[in-house]
């Protein structure tokens, strides 16, 4: 299983905040926003990502990941020349990929709960098809909706419908077998210019091979798309990490807990970002102090 991470995107409903930078280097309190979705891969257990930037942005997100080495990944990057969609990544990285199934995540996607992992886990070994993970949410007509039936399965999945047909918004994560590139390749663009990822997800509706994984109650999904649900997002980690006393999408920690890099690599990571709270954190891991 390979990962792809998304950081496209123009980012206007943040504007002027995302006329210098890209949205997803964003902080969300301790950390840049991407660093959150690309926690959920790892967690996932995928070391091989391929992080799809703009043309502009590529350089920071490089100067932020390096090769991925040090948080014991692999990392590709690959550019978006335009916004023309979710679907349109897939398309770009299917050299890369090479028939291989992945797991696709908006860099701008905030989860949190626990079990989300094994239900990657799952997602994954599913010999064949694709799943979403869905969420039920107040104003679904800003996402992708999926219309449940009786039996839970997926009846229909429409883009920002004006009139929803449920409460479940589709999240930006999702598991594809290796025919999602192909099936990307072959769409046509939206009324807003895009390839969209809903249509991808149609096409594996309309072969009865799109399963759907709901998030429940127990979850947090958090959107990123204004000033208000950013500042939100910073504070709900805040919250947690202020409590706890653990990190929420701490790579190096993740990276250590799945046997990818040693208390050696831990320190040395803290030692190159000098004494921020997540640098006192990962020194903290390295020295066994920090709740596990
Ligand atoms: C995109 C997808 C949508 C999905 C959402 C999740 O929306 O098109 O189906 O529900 O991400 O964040 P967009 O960010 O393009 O508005």
């Amino acid at each position: 299983m390979k990962g792809i991470l998304l950081a496209g995107g123009a980012g206007t409903r943040l504007h002027p905040i995302t006329r210098a930078t890209s949205k997803q280097l964003l902080p969300v309190y301790d950390k840049p926003l991407v660093y959150y979705p690309l926690s959920v891969l790892m967690l996932a257990g995928i070391r091989d990502v391929m992080v799809v930037t703009t043309p502009q942005d590529q350089d920071a997100f490089r100067r932020l990941l390096g090769d991925g080495r040090d948080v014991g990944l692999r990392l590709s990057f690959t550019v978006q020349p335009r916004p023309e969609g979710i679907a349109q990544a897939l398309v770009l990285a299917r050299p890369w990929l090479a028939g291989s199934p992945c797991t696709l995540v908006l860099g701008d996607n905030l989860f949190y709960g626990h079990g989300l992992p094994a239900l990657l886990r799952r997602a994954a070994a599913q010999p064949s098809g694709a799943t979403v993970f869905a969420y039920a949410v107040r104003d679904p007509e800003r996402y992708g909706v999926v219309e449940l039936g009786p039996d839970g399965r997926a009846v229909a999945i429409e883009e920002k419908p004006k009139a929803p047909r449920s409460r479940w918004a589709v999240t930006g994560l999702y598991v594809y077998d290796g025919d999602a590139p192909a099936i990307a390749a072959g769409l046509a663009p939206s009324a807003r210019g895009e390839l969209e990822i809903t249509d991808v997800n149609r096409a594996y509706l309309r072969r009865g091979d799109l399963r759907v994984e709901r998030l429940g109650r127990g979850f947090a999904w958090l959107d990123t798309g204004t000033p208000e649900s950013l500042l939100q997002a910073a504070q709900f980690v805040q919250t947690l990490e202020e409590r706890t006393g653990a990190k929420i999408a701490c790579l190096e920690e993740i990276a250590w807990e799945q046997g990818w890099l040693g208390a050696d690599d831990v320190r040395r990571a803290a030692d190159a970002m000098g004494r921020s709270p997540y640098a006192d954190y990962l020194r903290r891991l390295a020295e066994g102090e920090a709740r596990r």
